[in-house]
Formats: structure tokens, sequence, C-alpha cells
């Protein structure tokens, strides 16, 4: 049967026609007046988004590759760091400031919860002296489906003098983040998440303390250098090729997201996180992640006993082309995730439910066919109901 192909995952997402047309077009001289007008329009509008005045550097990037940037750029082998890890990607940059010679202490919280304000506040009161240098933090820990409270974990460093380094690669233009207003220091992201692109762009910005730390710091870099990319920005420029294909699409996503309005896609999300956990329920499908920090970009959901995860996926590929993101590491073929981020609506979830009721039935739970899909609705009536 006919397919369409659809991303349920936590990036890359669907990426929309719009940006897929804009796209495609020729090439520019990046080093010409026109690219200088699109690089300056783009540089200025992805502020808005981080919520900040200070420059957004755009690197050809992965997220992964903005993490190594973040750390080489303030940091100094021997530097102390606290890292708090809920997940895989909270210990991936614990492990990257380690390769690059930081002292990492990590502060792990239990997978499934948010990382605990207090206990942050404790480590760094018990640091006298004021060697720990930065906070590594994950704004939404995509593995677990967990978002951290990244105001108040910002604000239980207050008084102390270390920087606030925030991974938001699941999270940004999807979820609130204030860069300015809640003092956060170092802020990354990357395109193939609620920007709504393919993958290859990474963006990282930096407070003024952290550009004084950026001046000091002794990790090798060379195309991570953040110094080179601020003074060719000054320009409108870029120190070196950029993917100028994938610019043309976030000049487009980003007018997408002005037309919606910030608040109105952050709001998007929050409904259809609601939706999506409170089919999950109705379907008496188990949640992963504490109430209290559930993500609004994925929701991890926990396998029904005596089912096989991978068979759960495959149906739902195979038969109606929706695509499921597994568990990572020790949540391998305990869970499945439902990445709803980006370019997502109401519809898009309707549809996802529906077949994994489908799914389930013809895998052998029965009984359960338009309860995960009437839960949703009833979420997405009250919303109309409110207007
Ligand atoms: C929170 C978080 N940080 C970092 C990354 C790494 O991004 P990439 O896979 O683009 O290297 C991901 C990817 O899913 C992520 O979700």
């Amino acid at each position: 049967m006919l397919k369409k192909p659809f991303l349920m995952i936590p990036g890359p997402t669907n990426v929309p026609e719009r940006v897929l047309q804009a796209m495609h077009r020729p090439l520019i001289n990046h080093r010409g007046p026109e690219y200088e007008v699109m690089f300056q329009r783009i540089s200025l509008d992805i502020r808005k988004i981080f919520q900040t005045k200070q420059p957004v550097l755009i690197y050809p990037a992965a997220g992964t590759g903005m993490m190594e940037a973040a750390i080489v750029n303030i940091l100094s082998p021997g530097d102390k760091v606290l890292a708090l890890s809920i997940g895989v990607f909270g210990n991936r940059l614990a492990e990257i400031a380690e390769k690059f010679g930081a002292k990492v202490e990590k502060l792990e919280f239990a997978w499934g919860h948010q990382a605990d304000p207090a206990l942050v506040a404790q480590k760094l009161a018990e640091d006298k002296n004021h060697e720990i240098k930065a906070v590594l933090m994950t704004h939404n820990e995509t593995s677990t489906g967990v978002t951290n409270d990244i105001q108040a974990l910002a604000a239980a460093c207050s008084g102390h003098p270390a920087l606030r380094v925030v991974d938001a690669v699941s999270s940004l233009g999807a979820v609130e983040l204030k860069m300015d207003e809640w003092h956060l220091d170092v802020v990354f992201t990357g395109a193939q998440k609620a920007l709504m692109l393919p993958p290859g762009l990474g963006f990282l910005a930096l407070s003024e303390k952290a550009w004084q730390a950026q001046a000091a710091s002794t990790m090798p870099k060379y195309y991570w250098d953040a110094a080179l990319l601020k003074k060719s920005l000054v320009k409108w420029q870029n120190p070196y090729t950029p993917p100028v294909t994938l610019l043309f699409g976030l000049a487009e996503s980003l007018t997408m997201i002005e037309e919606e309005g910030l608040s109105a896609v952050f709001h998007r999300h929050q409904l259809i996180g609601e939706a999506v956990r409170a089919a999950m329920e109705a379907l008496g499908l188990g949640l992963f992640a504490d109430k209290a920090g559930a993500s609004d970009t994925v929701t991890s959901v926990l396998v029904p006993e005596g089912f096989d995860v991978k068979k759960i996926q495959q149906h739902m590929r195979d038969v109606y082309g929706i695509v499921l993101a597994g568990g990572q590491k020790q949540l391998e073929n305990k869970i499945f995730r439902i990445g709803h981020l980006g370019y997502i609506t109401p519809s898009d979830v309707l549809l996802t439910i529906s077949a994994l009721e489908l799914t389930l039935a013809a895998l052998g739970k029965e009984g359960l066919q338009g309860k995960g899909v009437k839960a949703a609705q009833d979420v997405f009536l009250a919303e109309l109901s409110k207007q």
C-alpha cells in the first residue's frame, strides 16, 4: 500500500514544503552582496529565538559539534566543571569536556527525572574557592523525554561565577528559553529539531562573561574558534564556506516562526505534548518521564509488557509510514519515543496515535482503538473552547 513517510522522531524532524522549496535554487556567491543581506537578516532574526542581544554564531555542524564548540571556547585544560546529567546527552557533554582536559565532576540524576536545583546550589556553595568554571546542563534531555527547569538551575548558580552552559538542541524554538533574562552564558542548538531544517547547521551564543572566558580559554580550537566567527559576523560574513543552501532554508523557517509568533509556537508544542501524554495514558501505556519534567518535544513511552519495541516501530513504519524512535543506552527495548517538535500539528498527532492504536491491535493488544485518539481530541477541543 502507498505510504507517506513521516518522521515522529525527535530529530531530524519533518521539513516544511516551503523550506524545501526555498532551498531548491541555484547557489549564490557567499562573498557577494546578496549573501550579506541574507546573512545579516538571518543572524539578527535567530537572536530573537535565543532571546538574546548577543551575536548567535552559525556553524556548519551537527549538534555534537556545538557541544564541542561550547566546551573548547570557554575552558582551559585543568578547569573544573560541574556536569549535570539526566541522560545520554548530559553524559555526552561531560565526556567531551573530559576529553579536552577539563576536570569533570558529574552530578547525575535518575533518568526520567529533572536535575534538582537545590543540589546544584549546594555543590556550588561548597566550592568556596570558586574552582568550578562552568556548570553544564541540558535543557531538554532527548533520550529520556525530560525538560530541565533551566531558569531554576540558572538561579541555583547565582552568587557563583561559574558559566551556565545550556544544551538546547532539542528545545530551542519549541520551549521557552530566555538566554539574557535567565542569565545563561552559553546556549547552543542544531538545525534539525525545532528549526524545521535538515541537519547541518549549529548555533552558538555566548554572554559577555562567556566572551571574556573565550578570550582567556586555551583549549585547542580552529574550526570552532568563536572569535573567528564573531569577527566575520561584523561584516555579515563567515570565516569559511557556509552551507548556503541550508541558510536559504533557515531564512524561510525563520519567516515561518515569525509568522506564527514565537509564543504561539511554544503554545503549540505545549498543547501537543499534553495531547500525546493524555493519549498514552488513555491507552494504558506508562510514561517514562516524571510528570514534573515531561517534555513537550518528545514523549518517552514504556513498552507494554510482552511487546518488542522493534516490532512496534517496524509495524508503524512499514504499514503507516510513521517513524518512531527507540530507547538509547539502558533504555533500549524499554521505551519508544514519539518526537513532536518543529513542523508538527494536532492532525499529525491524531494520525500517529490512531496508527499506534492499530499497530498495538495488530500485535495483539486489542480493544484500544479510539481511546488514545479521543483523549488527544479532548485536549484539542478544550483548547478550542478557550478561544
Ligand atoms: C539534547 C541533545 N544534545 C545534543 C544532540 C546531538 O546532536 P547531533 O545528533 O546533531 O550531533 C542531540 C541529538 O539528538 C540532542 O538531542
